[in-house]
């Protein structure tokens, strides 16, 4: 199948079967490591990615559904410059433990940012439910995304 879709902001042209997992596509043919293929059953959230701004497993989607849509991995939000705001608050506060969880934690921190700017703590450990650390715990990845949305409030910067 023929598709066409935006990754990482550059226009992607691709002969791709039409059921090759969304995952493989990113991660074996584009060589974009940072989308993990952990568990394979929408459990885990290791492969995370961002479908038009919103979170979405990319092992429960088909090569297909890409046609058309806009797509971020963890590999589109920073600059070679500049980390993404979450990205330093990962970092500051100790959040990238083996790092294994940390790009698809930092891309539902994206969504949910976008979608409620000024969480609690409570709606972060939510917002965050569906990815799971497997090596450390979640305390300093909670207390980084609070870190970001602070930052965020302070500088009026926006996701
Ligand atoms: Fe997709 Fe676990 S690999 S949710
Ligand atoms: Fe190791 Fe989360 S930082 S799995």
């Amino acid at each position: 199948m023929h598709i066409e879709f935006t990754l990482n902001e550059q226009q992607m042209s691709l002969d791709v079967p039409a059921d090759r997992p969304v995952v493989r596509v990113l991660r074996e043919d584009k060589g974009l490591t940072s989308v993990k293929e952990c568990c394979g059953l929408g459990e885990c959230g290791g492969c995370t990615i961002l479908v038009d701004g919103q979170s979405r497993l990319s092992c429960l989607m088909l090569a297909a559904q890409l046609q058309g849509r806009r797509i971020m991995t963890l590999e589109g939000l920073s600059t070679s410059e500049k980390l993404h705001p979450l990205q330093e608050a990962f970092v500051r506060h100790g959040a990238v433990q083996c790092g294994y969880c940390t790009p698809g934690m930092v891309l539902a921190a994206c969504d949910l940012l976008q979608r409620n700017p000024h969480p609690d703590r409570q709606e972060i450990k939510a917002g965050l439910a569906g990815n799971i650390c497997r090596c450390t715990g979640y305390q300093k990845i909670v207390d980084a995304v609070d870190a970001a949305c602070t930052t965020d409030k302070d500088s009026g910067r926006g996701y």
